[in-house]
């Protein structure tokens, strides 16, 4: 092999970029037949040099200040595997890219938050910022989507985005401990942060919505605007009523354009346990994409841990060393549009109601009249009697009907006197 090695730097040698690191320590001579050419860690940095880690850094140049790696003449990619929408990764990616140094990253706080403008950046220094890894841990849907359906007209993708929420409510599912337990157990085995409002309020399925809208459709990356509600109000009782019915409760993240109107969302959905994402339990992700010719495409893995999420570091490495370079977003910078998102109000499906009230005749009649009221047609009906018989919980599925209608009607319900709280909504999704 006579082809001039690809140098690069890892800035990060965390639980990701350990996992680089032993990948291209462990497979570098099965890497360099594929790629054509040897690839090399060049140089490494992380917050603490003396601290111990399962890889032996002896042999790179190490930085002490990550964004010195962009200056380093040696370098001809910059992997950050450090996290952070702004600070750090972000001045050492604007540096890179106007360095002219190819950028890889896992991070998709930074790419949902500046994605377009640091594409742009990259285009006019004729490199490449590339984040597979940002999105869906170890599943290839970036490169899916710009690669295999490049030729398809994306109307959807649904996707388990987030492992946390994901083992979080299939254990709640079969094992019937409340959200607090399930939580502290998710947290003792590391699959939630100490703090899990990123994980649990939905924002970082949100940052990977973002990523994907951008590249399903040509839009501008715009994290803003995504309506995000997370999993803190699913309770057991919807569980096991959704199970019930015959629907999961899963947390999706949902892009679609239909017939020109935009959406994105992330929300919990009761989907039909029939459905191939409603399958998908425990940590792992999957998407669920729609386009033309195509049709329809599941894709399920892990969504993150240390091989995972290294494998699609390395992949983005991969291309670069073979010098197949695609543009961020699939299409150049100046061509993304900014585009306008439909509100949540204007969302239109079908919708689980749970109301929770005393025990009384002429209660269900109230609720259906105010329904009623609100045009919103009624699919099915179920009442049950608390475990203490006082009260009861009476679920309610809905035709296809209007947000807007939905939330007027239940602030109507919670007004009727033997309603004790204000009911539960969850959307219906109709994969
Ligand atoms: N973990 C996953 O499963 C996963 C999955 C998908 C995407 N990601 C993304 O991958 C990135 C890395 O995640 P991770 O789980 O590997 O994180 P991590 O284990 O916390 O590692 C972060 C690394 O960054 C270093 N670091 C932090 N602040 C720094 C600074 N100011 N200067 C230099 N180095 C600094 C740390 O240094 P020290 O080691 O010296 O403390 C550590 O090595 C994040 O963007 C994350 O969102 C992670």
């Amino acid at each position: 092999m006579s082809k001039k090695p690809l140098n690069i730097a890892i800035a990060g040698i965390g639980t990701v970029g350990t996992g680089v690191v032993e990948i291209i320590q462990t497979q570098g001579e099965l890497l360099s037949q594929r790629a054509g050419r040897p690839i090399n860690i060049v140089a490494v940095s992380s917050r603490n040099q003396n601290k111990s880690r399962s890889v032996d850094l002896g042999g790179f140049t190490w930085y002490n200040n990550p964004v010195d790696i962009a200056s380093d003449p040696s370098v001809d990619v910059v992997v950050e595997l450090i996290g952070g929408a702004d600070g750090v990764a972000y001045e050492l990616c604007e540096k890179a890219l106007k360095n002219g140094k190819h950028f890889v990253t896992a991070n998709k706080a930074l790419i949902a938050r500046h994605g377009a403008s640091l594409a742009k950046l990259a285009e006019e220094n004729n490199v490449t910022i590339a984040f597979e890894a940002a999105v869906a841990g170890g599943i290839p849907i970036i490169k899916a989507l710009k690669e295999g359906l490049s030729s398809n007209n994306i109307s959807r993708i649904s996707g388990i985005l987030n492992g946390t929420c994901n083992f979080m409510l299939t254990a709640m599912a079969e094992t019937g401990r409340d959200f607090d337990t399930i939580l502290k157990e998710a947290q003792e085995l590391g699959y939630a942060e100490s703090d899990p409002s990123f994980d649990i309020d939905g924002v970082d399925a949100a940052h990977k919505l973002a990523i994907l809208t951008s590249i399903a459709f040509g839009t501008k990356v715009d994290f803003e605007s995504i309506y995000i509600e997370g999993i803190r109000n699913i309770s057991l009782t919807d569980i096991k009523f959704a199970r019930e019915l015959g629907y999961k409760i899963k947390l999706l993240g949902i892009c679609s354009n239909e017939n020109g109107i935009f959406e994105q969302r992330v929300c919990p959905c009761l989907i039909p346990e029939e459905y191939p994402v409603a399958r998908v339990d425990g940590v792992n992700n999957a998407l669920f994409i729609q386009g033309e010719p195509i049709g329809k495409l599941v894709m399920e893995g892990p969504g993150a841990g240390k091989g995972a999420t290294a494998s699609a570091v390395i992949a983005d490495i991969m291309d670069i060393a073979r010098g197949c370079f695609s543009y961020a977003f699939n299409i150049p910078s100046s061509l993304l549009k900014k585009q306008d998102f439909v509100d949540i109000t204007q969302h239109e499906g079908e919708y689980y109601l749970r109301i929770l009230a005393e025990d009384k005749a002429g209660v269900l009649a109230g609720v259906t009249d105010i329904l009623k009221d609100e045009n919103i047609s009624v699919s099915s009906v179920l009442q049950k009697s608390t475990a203490k018989g006082e009260n009861a919980h009476i679920i309610v599925i809905t035709h296809e009907t209007f947000e807007q209608s939905i939330i007027k009607a239940v602030e109507k319900i919670e007004k009727i006197a033997s309603v004790i709280k204000r009911p539960n909504v969850i959307r219906i999704e109709s994969l």
